[in-house]
C-alpha cells in the first residue's frame, strides 16, 4: 500500500500542494514551522480521519478558510483507489472512495493501514494505558473484519450502562446490559490475547535488534481479575461501580506493558532507548501484519534525527527497506537523513507552506 500522489488544500500553512510520492522513501526537508510535520499530518489524516496533534478540526484548517481537502492516489500491486476527504468548519465532513460516497472513517482506516513514529508517540511508552490498548486495537481493526462491529458495540454498552449505574439502585435491572456487555467483551479479550500471543515473537526480535542490551518482557493485562469470569466481576463490584458511577473493572481497563531488565521502561530507558523500542513496535506491528495478510503499512516518521545516534538510524532504514514499506521522513537538514539514504527515494524540501521536489 502507497500513496502516490497527494493534493492538500488549506491544510495548516499548506495551501495548496501537489505531490508525487516515491513507493519507498520521502524525505522532507525544511526549516521549523515551514511544514513538515503538517504533510504527515494530513497523510494521517486521510487514513483516520483525525490528527495525531489536535483534537479541534477548526485548528487545523487554515486561518481564514472554510475548510480543509485532502485527496490521495493509493497503489498496490494490483489496486488504485483514490480517496477524497474534506472538512468544513462549521463541522461535517465529506469522504469519497473512487467517486462514491463513504460513509464510515474506518473505510478510509481499513485502506491506509499507517505507523506513526514521532515524538508524541511516546505515550505509547510513558503514557495511560489508553494508548497501549490504542496499539492492540489498531492491530485487531487491521486482523479481524468484525472487530470495528464489536469494539464499537462494546463501547456503547459501556457508555450506556454507566449512565444507567447513575439512576438505578437494584442489579437486576443491569442484566439485560451485562449479558450483552459480557460476550462482547470476552471477544475483544479473547482477540486481544491472541494478538499478544502472536505479537510477541516479533516484538522479541525486533526489541534485540534494537536494544540487544536490554531484556524486554511484555505483558497482557485484560482490565479485570484473570482468574474471574467477567459475569461475577459485574455482579460482585455493582456498589462499587454506582458509588463510583462507572463500571470499574473490564476490557476498558486492559493494558500492555513493557519492562526492561524487569523494571517499567518509562522509569529507567533514556529518551533515546524510548524511541528506540517505540521503532520496534512499531516495525514489529507492521511487519506482523505484512506477513498475516500480506498488507504493508505507511510509515511517518517525524522529527526523527534528533537523540538517535546515526547507527540506529541507519538500522531503522535498513529494516524498513527490506519489508518494502513506504516512508516518509522528517529532517531540519539533508545530512540528518546521510544513514537512510537508498536507492528508492526522492527528497522534497519545504519552505513556508511550499513544497517541492530537490
Ligand atoms: N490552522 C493553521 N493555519 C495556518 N498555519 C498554521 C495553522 N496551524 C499551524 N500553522 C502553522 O503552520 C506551520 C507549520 O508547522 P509544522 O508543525 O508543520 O512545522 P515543521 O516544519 O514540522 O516545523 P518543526 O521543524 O519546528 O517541527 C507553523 O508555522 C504553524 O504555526
Ligand atoms: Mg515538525
Amino acid at each position: 500500500m502507497a500513496i502516490s500522489r497527494l493534493l492538500i488544500e488549506h491544510f495548516r500553512n499548506l495551501s495548496a500542494v501537489d505531490l508525487e510520492f516515491d513507493p519507498g522513501f520521502n524525505f522532507l526537508v525544511g526549516n521549523n514551522g515551514s511544514g513538515k510535520t503538517s504533510l504527515l499530518e494530513a497523510i494521517f489524516y486521510l487514513g483516520h480521519g483525525r490528527s495525531f496533534k489536535s483534537a479541534v478540526t477548526n485548528r487545523i484548517i487554515s486561518y481564514d478558510q472554510p475548510h480543509f481537502t485532502l485527496h490521495g492516489k493509493i497503489q498496490d500491486k494490483q489496486h488504485q483507489w483514490s480517496i477524497g476527504l474534506q472538512k468544513l468548519r462549521q463541522g461535517s465532513t465529506l469522504m469519497k472512495i473512487n467517486g462514491e460516497d463513504a460513509k464510515k472513517i474506518s473505510d478510509l482506516a481499513h485502506l491506509l493501514p499507517m505507523q506513526i513514529i514521532t515524538p508524541e508517540g511516546l505515550t505509547l511508552l510513558n503514557g495511560g494505558p489508553s494508548y497501549r490498548r490504542a496499539f492492540l486495537d489498531w492491530g485487531l481493526f487491521h486482523h479481524h473484519q468484525g472487530f470495528y462491529r464489536v469494539w464499537s458495540n462494546l463501547n456503547r454498552l459501556l457508555k450506556q450502562r454507566n449512565a444507567a449505574l447513575q439512576q438505578i439502585n437494584d442489579y437486576s435491572q443491569l442484566l439485560i446490559w451485562d449479558i450483552e456487555l459480557v460476550d462482547l467483551a470476552n471477544q475483544v479479550t479473547k482477540w486481544r490475547k491472541k494478538y499478544v500471543e502472536t505479537l510477541k515473537p516479533e516484538i522479541e526480535k525486533m526489541c534485540q535488534l534494537f536494544l540487544p542490551e536490554l531484556e524486554i518482557s511484555v505483558s497482557f493485562s485484560q482490565g479485570w481479575d484473570r482468574n474471574t469470569d467477567y459475569t461475577t466481576i459485574l455482579q460482585t463490584n455493582f456498589e462499587r461501580d454506582r458509588s463510583v458511577g462507572y463500571t470499574f473493572s473490564g476490557p476498558q481497563k486492559a493494558d500492555f506493558k513493557f519492562k526492561a531488565n524487569g523494571l517499567p521502561v518509562e522509569d529507567v530507558l533514556s529518551r533515546g532507548q524510548l524511541k528506540l523500542l517505540m521503532c520496534a513496535l512499531r516495525l514489529a506491528q507492521g511487519e506482523h501484519l505484512m506477513q498475516e495478510k500480506e498488507r504493508h503499512c505507511i510509515f511517518l516518521i517525524d522529527d526523527f534525527a534528533s537523540e538517535l545516534d546515526q547507527y540506529k538510524r541507519a538500522l531503522l532504514a535498513e529494516r524498513l527497506q527490506q519489508n518494502g514499506s513506504q516512508v516518509f521522513v522528517t529532517a531540519i537538514t539533508q545530512e540528518q537523513l546521510q544513514e537512510m539514504r537508498s536507492k528508492n527515494n526522492r527528497t522534497f524540501s519545504v519552505k513556508q507552506g511550499d513544497i517541492q521536489v530537490i
